[in-house]
């Protein structure tokens, strides 16, 4: 057979020659598919508090979020390729009714005081610099019994449980939740690293590890790893865990809480795992492929995988935290992971 006849036929036949197949297919190392974002605070703030005229979080778990959607990732509505980020408002006296969905998800408080979200009949507190996390498949819901909005940062792995197609959604049988154990009760009994009622194993409480880690323990976990160790690509830096087997807080997402000091600058490097960064507190720099991208509080900002960057405190008075969600634990389940250090190359 011909050369130009082979291929043809091959091809009807759905068969495609490896060794014609072009670079995308196996790269060297992983390609750019979509650059670096930011969402300034300013642009998104007044259209979150526009949603509150024109929506109302209603029955079937409908929620007032705006979804950070990159505009290189339209069709997946994507933040990163793996996770979507997103912004929610509840007004005081509103209920975002109970649901449940294998997408799980991250929340970091931003503003806001008096509401609460309940997860598995536990309700847990919400206020600013906590983090809260709902597991797959878990009931949910929120209420707000204080004043003024209440507004907090979703994290979920929409994107990457799509791919896969496992997602699922239900809505409970009523609006929301009974509340059944003692509230904060995942604090109460795992809150605590080292120290746990007696009975801990034969417990059966309403989440199996914690759910909800306040912003205290947060700074005092940051000013001990300020102390203890040093690591010129970070700063201080933490990660929320999961108290009960030491992994990561869930398995495809993790996060972390970062603080630069006044003036402190990080070396480059760069890894296989995507992040969304929200900037807590502060104002700084980071440097991306060689791009800066200026951020002030509740800026969103967007890491692509396997991009160099660092970030510096443009600030000579205050210290900055930065707040990010990331895809390690998936890279890191599947072998994926994956760290360069600078200088940049
Ligand atoms: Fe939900
Ligand atoms: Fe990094």
């Amino acid at each position: 057979m011909a050369k130009k006849e082979y291929y043809e036929d091959v091809r009807k036949q759905n068969l495609e020659p490896l060794w014609t197949i072009p670079d995308w297919f196996l790269s060297a190392e992983p390609l750019k598919t979509y650059g670096p974002y930011q969402w300034k605070w300013q642009d998104v703030y007044p259209r979150l508090l526009g949603a509150g005229e024109h929506m109302v979080p209603g029955l079937a778990g409908s929620r007032r979020v705006l979804v950070y959607a990159h505009p290189e990732l339209r069709q997946s509505l994507g933040t990163t390729h793996t996770l979507n980020v997103a912004m929610q408002m509840i007004l005081p006296g509103e209920k975002a009714p109970a649901h449940r969905h294998t997408p799980l998800a991250i929340r970091f408080i931003i503003s806001g005081s008096g509401a609460s979200t309940t997860v598995n009949g536990e309700r847990m507190a919400m206020e600013s610099g906590d983090f809260l996390v709902t597991p797959r498949w878990a009931w949910h819901d929120h209420r707000h019994d204080g004043d003024g909005p209440m507004i907090w940062m979703d994290g979920l792995d929409i994107p990457i449980t799509r791919f896969l197609n496992g997602v699922f959604v239900e809505s409970y049988r009523e609006a929301m939740q009974a509340v059944t154990v003692a509230d904060n009760e995942s604090r109460k009994l795992f809150g605590i690293a080292g120290i746990y009622p007696k009975q801990i194993d034969s417990l059966t409480p309403a989440n199996e590890s914690l759910m909800a880690y306040p912003w205290a323990n947060t700074l005092e976990a940051l000013r001990n790893a300020r102390e203890t160790v040093t690591d010129p690509f970070e700063g201080a830096i933490v990660e929320y865990r999961n108290p009960r087997t030491g992994g990561s807080v869930l398995p495809t997402l993790g996060a972390t809480m970062q603080s630069l000091l006044p003036d402190e600058e990080t070396q480059s490097h760069r890894h296989t795992s995507s992040a969304a960064y929200y900037v807590y507190r502060g104002q700084g720099r980071t440097f991306i492929d060689g791009t800066a991208y200026d951020w002030n509080e509740g800026d969103v900002l967007i890491v692509p995988p396997w991009s160099w960057h660092a970030h510096r405190n443009l600030s000579n008075q205050h210290e900055a935290f930065l707040f990010a969600i990331t895809d390690e634990p998936m890279l890191r389940a599947m072998g994926l992971y994956r760290e360069e250090r600078g200088p940049q190359k």
